[in-house]
């Protein structure tokens, strides 16, 4: 017997209730008049108002259009705005949106219906389409758009500003100037998105499912691949066949020395004689992101005793920081006790001398082997925006993106943000032995505490990440990435060859 639920309930007739005579099933349920998979775009907008710290004025927002190539016929991957979807929750190009705040009235604006366009590509989102999938107070065709500006404008603009994110966003209007402020939208929605919901953390949760399928799948069956690329084709293609279609970000599957290149996206090269691979690869759902990295042995066991004891120290590193997560603590204080462990790790392993860790630690010679912060929002973005940069260090932000060289002082500015309810991040400490990196830290003051003939041993090893994306809870944490690590993914990769 096989039971399929739909995810659209309507419990209206008996007809609701499917029984075939091939012994099959189907039950279709729905709910009439609740706003089950609708996105929270209202509850979305009042927050943003909320954080405005405004009683009136008119929110606008333009989605993101339909563009080719520069000088081409094919267009790139749709991609919505981020702005744009968290106030909507359409992911459809040429749409508009405006958010009356004093009379708590969000609209969103679809393209007005185009023939051609239908008869090539399909109809355009229609305004009862538009409102199954979102709970906004209105869907309106794009004719309307400019007349209900105007009319908004004549009542209130004199007295009230219309919020734009960009100057170069603004509505038209050949009647009137219009009054605009392009300072405060951005901070403001930048501090709601901080902060997940309850649907948004559904989407992120269901997105960490599909990858984490993803990567089981490239555990089982590793042992029959021979190059970076099939990584990432067999990563790609569970991730396309549960219906996530995008990733949330480039595909890193760098095995030997391309572990060390924390944005190695070319993966082109063999896996013959490397002995581990670094795939940091998340899928997206309905614009949702998750980030998610695994460090494979490409061997039935650890490659090397070096490989293991690396992977050893990095796994260590993220446990002991996702164990302290909770609300109230200080992200960057996670930041820090990572590097801790890292250098405790690298003294036993000779690759740091045994001056005193304070000295080492302040001479900054750790980001030479943990270059990037440990961790960043997750959400609509892969690097999600928020309220301040969770990781700042005196004035300096260690994010994923923008490498923490220098002394790791605590300055003992305690303005640095705090975790709060809500909030997911990664947590994705690492250590590479990058040779580039190695050679450039042998001109440096901190050179002084690295055995650089010691780590250069290391180089083949590349680097090992891991990275999990985590839920900040009432009571402390939820871990929403459920692809195998440690011990459960050597004994996955085991019963891959077991089973061959
Ligand atoms: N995938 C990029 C990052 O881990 O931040
Ligand atoms: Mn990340
Ligand atoms: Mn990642």
């Amino acid at each position: 017997m096989r039971a399929n639920i739909s995810s659209s309930m309507h419990v209206s007739s008996s007809s609701a209730v499917d029984i075939r005579s091939d012994d099959t099933c189907h039950i279709r349920l729905t709910l009439a008049g609740t706003n089950v998979d609708k996105y929270p775009a209202k509850q979305h907008a009042r927050k943003v108002a909320t954080k405005l710290g405004v009683t009136a004025g008119l929110i606008y927002l333009v989605g993101q259009a339909a563009i080719n190539w520069e000088d081409s016929d094919q267009p790139p991957p749709f991609r919505q705005r981020r702005y744009f979807y968290y106030l909507s929750g359409i992911n459809e190009p040429d749409c508009y949106l405006t958010y009356d705040i004093q009379a708590d009235l969000l609209t969103l604006y679809v393209p007005d219906f185009d023939l051609h366009l239908a008869i090539w590509m399909g109809p355009t989102l229609t305004v009862d389409e538009a409102q199954n999938q979102t709970d906004v107070d209105r869907v309106r065709y794009f004719a309307a758009l400019q007349h209900d500006i105007e009319c908004w404008a004549s009542k209130y603009n004199a007295s009230y500003p219309i919020y734009i994110l960009h100057d170069d966003q603004k509505p038209v209007s050949p009647s009137s100037r219009l009054q605009l402020n392009d300072e405060k939208l951005l901070p403001a929605m930048n501090a709601a998105r901080t902060i997940k919901g309850e649907y948004e953390i559904r989407m992120i949760r269901q997105a960490n499912y599909i990858s984490g399928l993803a990567h089981r799948k490239v555990l089982e069956s590793i042992h029959r691949m021979s190059t970076e690329a099939e990584i990432e084709s067999s990563f790609l293609a569970t991730c396309v066949s549960h219906n996530a279609k995008n990733q949330a970000y480039p595909i890193i599957a760098g095995s030997g020395e391309n572990a060390a290149v924390l944005h190695y996206v070319k993966n082109n090269e063999p896996l013959d004689g490397r002995q581990l691979v670094c795939l940091d690869a998340g899928a997206e759902w309905k614009c949702y992101a998750s980030d998610v990295t695994r460090t494979i042995p490409l061997w039935t066991d650890w490659p090397s005793d070096r490989a293991k004891n690396i992977y050893q120290i990095v796994e260590d590193m993220q446990e002991e920081c996702i164990g302290r997560i909770r609300k109230g603590v200080r992200f960057r204080d996670l930041h820090l006790l990572a590097h801790d462990i890292a250098i405790k790790g690298l003294q036993r392993l000779n690759i740091f001398t045994d001056d005193n860790l304070s000295k080492i630690y302040e001479s900054g010679a750790s980001a030479v082997f943990f270059p990037h912060g440990l961790g960043h929002h997750v959400g609509l973005e892969v690097h999600d925006v928020s309220e301040r940069p969770i990781t700042a260090l005196g004035g300096r932000q260690a994010c994923w993106s923008s490498p923490s060289f220098g002394p790791l002082i605590d300055d003992g500015s305690w303005s640095a943000p705090l975790l709060e309810e809500g909030m997911i991040v990664t947590i994705e400490p690492g250590i590479y032995f990058n040779r580039l990196a190695l050679l450039n830290a042998r001109k440096q003051p901190a050179a002084k505490y690295i055995n650089f003939e010691e780590a250069e041993k290391y180089i083949p090893i590349g680097g090992v990440r891991i990275e999990d994306d985590i839920l900040v809870t009432a009571e402390g944490y939820e871990n929403l990435t459920t692809a195998p690590k440690g011990e459960e993914m050597l004994e996955i990769i085991r019963r891959g060859i077991d089973n061959s």
